[in-house]
Parts: structure tokens; C-alpha cells; sequence
């Protein structure tokens, strides 16, 4: 069994499809035997961008978990959605409240973009790509944009073929990388 790798659902949002998302990655990686946790956004202490930042900074019992276990994490998966053309600001709150750079230096992860409009949140993730190789974390090239996600995901699945085509993929090479 390879090591566990860390979900982010990067959004607070409720009713968020990026956690939808999670989920099918999650399943994903369980049918290639590789356990995984969902770490998502909606579930941080709602004052965490006082509390836990800056100054604050490991003071926040409640982040700390989500510090240690982001820290201890050698490979991620970020779900990223598309907020006004690039990724939520409540994602790079969470990166800014993490231990610099030990968090991602020499690390690996992987990308999936989520959108309701036709990008599929290339440009999300092309910022979110430059911070990470700032932070030392390795990005798969490969990067899925699931675009007009709302017709491509019915009941709990994604219906798209191709949306799980490229997700499998991505999946396998995320546990060889
Ligand atoms: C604040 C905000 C900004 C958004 N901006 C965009 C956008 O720029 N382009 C787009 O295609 N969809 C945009 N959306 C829609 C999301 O992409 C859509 O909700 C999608 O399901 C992924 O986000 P979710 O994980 O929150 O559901 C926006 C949604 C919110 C809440």
C-alpha cells in the first residue's frame, strides 16, 4: 500500500461541487489501493484568518490539526475551483496559514479544476502551479479542467467519460510520481 495522500477541497462554500469532486477522487485512489484524507475548507474555523495567521501563527488549536496534518502529508491533490477567474482566496488564506516552506518543499501534487463556466479553471490552476513551484512543491503536468460541471455531474457521479478518463489518469500518475 503507498502512502496516504491529503484531498484539499479548495472552497468553503457550501454545497460545494469541488468536494463532489473530492469524493470521486477519493474513490479513485481507494480503487488503486491507495488510502486518502479530504481536507476540506468548509470545515476550518470560521475566524482562522485572525486567529491562526501571521502573529498567530500554531495558536489556533482547531487549524493546528489541519497545520500537522498538511505538514506531515507528502503527496496532494488540490480540487480547485474557478472564483472570479482564478482560485478562492479562502485556498490561499489556508496556504498562508501553513508552515513556510517546509509544508510543500520537496513535495508533489496534483491539480483538478472545477468550473461552472466553459475554462474549467485553467487559469486557477496556473496561478495556484506558480505558488506551489515558489513554495518547492513538484505539480503533475497533468491537469484536469472539469468545465461546465453542473452538466457533467448527476447523483453523485461525474457522467462525463472523458472528465473520468482524464481523472484516472491523472489519478495513476499521481501514485507513480
Ligand atoms: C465567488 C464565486 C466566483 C465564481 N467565479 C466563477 C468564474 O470566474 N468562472 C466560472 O466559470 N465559474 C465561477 N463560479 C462558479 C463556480 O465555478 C462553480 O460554483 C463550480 O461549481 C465550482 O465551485 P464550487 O466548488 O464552489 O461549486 C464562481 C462561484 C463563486 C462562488
Amino acid at each position: 500500500m503507498s502512502e496516504e495522500i491529503i484531498i484539499v477541497s479548495g472552497t468553503n462554500r457550501k454545497a460545494a461541487m469541488s468536494y463532489q469532486i473530492s469524493l470521486t477522487y477519493q474513490q479513485l485512489l481507494k480503487d488503486l489501493g491507495v488510502k486518502s484524507t479530504i481536507i476540506d475548507l468548509m470545515l476550518l474555523p470560521d475566524d482562522f484568518s485572525f486567529s491562526a495567521l501571521y502573529e498567530h501563527s500554531g495558536k489556533n488549536d482547531a487549524f493546528n490539526k489541519y497545520r500537522e496534518m498538511m505538514l506531515n502529508g507528502k503527496k496532494f491533490v488540490f480540487v480547485v475551483p474557478e472564483y472570479n477567474g482564478s482560485f478562492p482566496g479562502v485556498l490561499k488564506t489556508f496556504i498562508d496559514g501553513l508552515e513556510f516552506p517546509n509544508t510543500f518543499t520537496n513535495k508533489k501534487c496534483a491539480l483538478v479544476g472545477v468550473s461552472s463556466g466553459i475554462q474549467g479553471a485553467g487559469l486557477a490552476l496556473s496561478h495556484l502551479t506558480d505558488i506551489f513551484h515558489y513554495c518547492g512543491m513538484n505539480v503533475l503536468a497533468q491537469k484536469p479542467k472539469l468545465s461546465h460541471i453542473d452538466d457533467n455531474f448527476e447523483n453523485g457521479e461525474v457522467i462525463n467519460e472523458l472528465y473520468m478518463t482524464l481523472l484516472k489518469d491523472q489519478a495513476q500518475k499521481l501514485v507513480e510520481f
